[in-house]
């Protein structure tokens, strides 16, 4: 058995910090050994008395200073975009169009689609993040790219092959019948192979038919424990074109909702131009919306309303996503930073513990996964992260300052980015080590 334990204090919930336990849901706990067992999360207490009792020969890595915290979730990102973030001047629309198809014509190439994934994958890993919810383009070789390379870290990635067709230039465009059978196949090929789970991506409804929705719809009932993604009421004009689109539907969710595509497992990006019958939907089907605060800002589209789809008598399950490249950063601690000031435009006030709740176990409860990851606790798979209160002049100055390890997280998600993570461990192995000379990445 191969077993390996890591030294460092433990980030932890004890509740949901959005619910009655408020921010007194986050605990630290002060140099903990958390021990791994094939990959899996077998002991965590006090390092003092498990030291003692270790098998003989176990590995320690010990972290003085720092904290250990579930790898980050980033809950909607789009992989072929990594070539195109920082794109400036236009609003979603526009930006599809000048940016966005023509990089992912280029995924037309397997050997660029390979060679984007591998670099993708890579910085996650540097980020933190170990668990992600990706759109790949509609060449189903994009997929193929992305997931094989996951297996070759062992990561635990949700994606699947991008459906349109129409309103997409032509070499980017399938049909509904044609979509359908390669996301079966592709279901067929990869969901839960390893640690892989797959998404049935409709890109937007603008981009896909009602033909292509419905369908879409029939094959995720087909094939139960897989996921929907998709973009929901992200900007003004795009919302207004989705009602001139279907003007039978009553709200933009409700063309998602007709075709069969909320549930359990449906990811909404977005949701900034929600009605309150869209919030009940949310609720109602157990639907998740993915918060994107760095890309709503970047490309304009507007402030997601955290508190009213989290309002207690039909809280909405809420995770945090990167939205790369319309997104700004691969940091989750960067998204929460966003995050904290979108919320404070909105005349609300997004606690530490709640930042770091949307991006580890709340992200994991809302994604079904908190059997399997999201926490540093025994049975759950060993996805954990490092992170580096001193890991910059500023932040090992700043961070003296603080009080308690609250406020030394909330300086992290301030002033912290991939700097910040000091390691990533895949299922118990450090697949990403800042530190190490040369090449900082290995495959386990
Ligand atoms: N809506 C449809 N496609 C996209 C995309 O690639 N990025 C964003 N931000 N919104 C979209
Ligand atoms: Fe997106």
């Amino acid at each position: 058995m191969a077993a390996r334990a890591i030294r460092g204090t433990v980030a932890r919930f004890q509740g949901d910090p959005f619910g009655p336990a408020g921010r007194e849901a986050l605990v630290f706990e002060e140099d903990c050994l958390v021990l791994v067992e094939d990959g899996i999360i077998a002991r965590v207490g006090p390092a003092e008395t498990m030291l003692a009792s270790l098998p003989p020969g176990t590995p320690v890595d010990h972290y003085p200073g720092a904290i250990l915290s579930p790898g980050f979730i980033d809950a909607h990102v789009h992989y072929p975009q990594m070539q195109m973030i920082g794109a400036a001047g236009e609003e979603l629309l526009a930006w599809l169009d000048a940016f966005t198809f023509p990089a992912e014509a280029g995924f037309s190439d397997p050997e660029h689609a390979e060679d984007v994934a591998g670099r993708f994958l890579r910085e996650l890993l540097r980020a933190g993040t170990t668990t992600a919810a990706v759109y790949c383009t509609v060449h189903a070789h994009s997929v193929d790219a992305f997931f094989a390379e996951s297996e070759r870290f062992g990561t635990r990635m949700i994606a699947g092959k991008v459906l349109m067709d129409r309103n997409a230039p032509p070499d980017l465009t399938d049909t509904a019948a044609s979509g359908t059978e390669e996301s079966a196949t592709l279901i067929a090929r990869w969901h839960g192979k390893g640690r892989q789970l797959y998404a049935i991506t409709p890109r937007f409804a603008p981009s896909c038919s009602e033909e292509q929705l419905e369908a879409a719809g029939r094959l995720w009932r087909e094939h139960p424990g897989t996921y929907v993604q998709t973009h929901l009421c992200e900007n003004v004009a795009e919302t207004a074109w989705v009602a001139e689109l279907f003007p039978e539907r009553s709200s933009y969710l409700d063309v998602y909702d007709h075709a069969g595509l909320t549930g359990p497992r449906a990811i909404f990006g977005h949701a900034v131009h929600m009605t309150e019958a869209d919030f009940a939907c949310c609720h109602r089907t157990g639907s998740v919306l993915a918060h994107c605060p760095t890309s709503n800002l970047f490309l304009g589209s507007g402030l997601f309303r955290l508190f009213e789809a989290k309002r207690a008598d039909r809280p909405v399950k809420v995770a945090l996503g990167t939205d790369l490249g319309a997104g700004t950063s691969f940091s989750q601690l960067q998204t929460m930073n966003e995050a904290y000031k979108v919320a404070k435009l909105g005349g609300t006030t997004l606690s530490t513990a709640e930042a770091l709740w949307l991006a580890t176990t709340g992200a994991a409860e809302a994604l079904h996964l908190s059997d399997r990851i999201g926490a540093i606790e025994p049975g759950r798979e060993a996805d954990i992260i490092v992170l580096d209160p001193a890991a910059t002049p500023l932040l090992q100055f700043r961070t003296a300052y603080c009080r308690d390890l609250t406020e030394t997280l909330s300086v992290l998600m301030t002033l912290g980015d991939d700097r910040a993570v000091r390691a990533s461990y895949v299922a118990g192995v450090p697949v990403y080590d800042r530190d190490r000379a040369g090449d900082p990445f290995v495959y386990p």
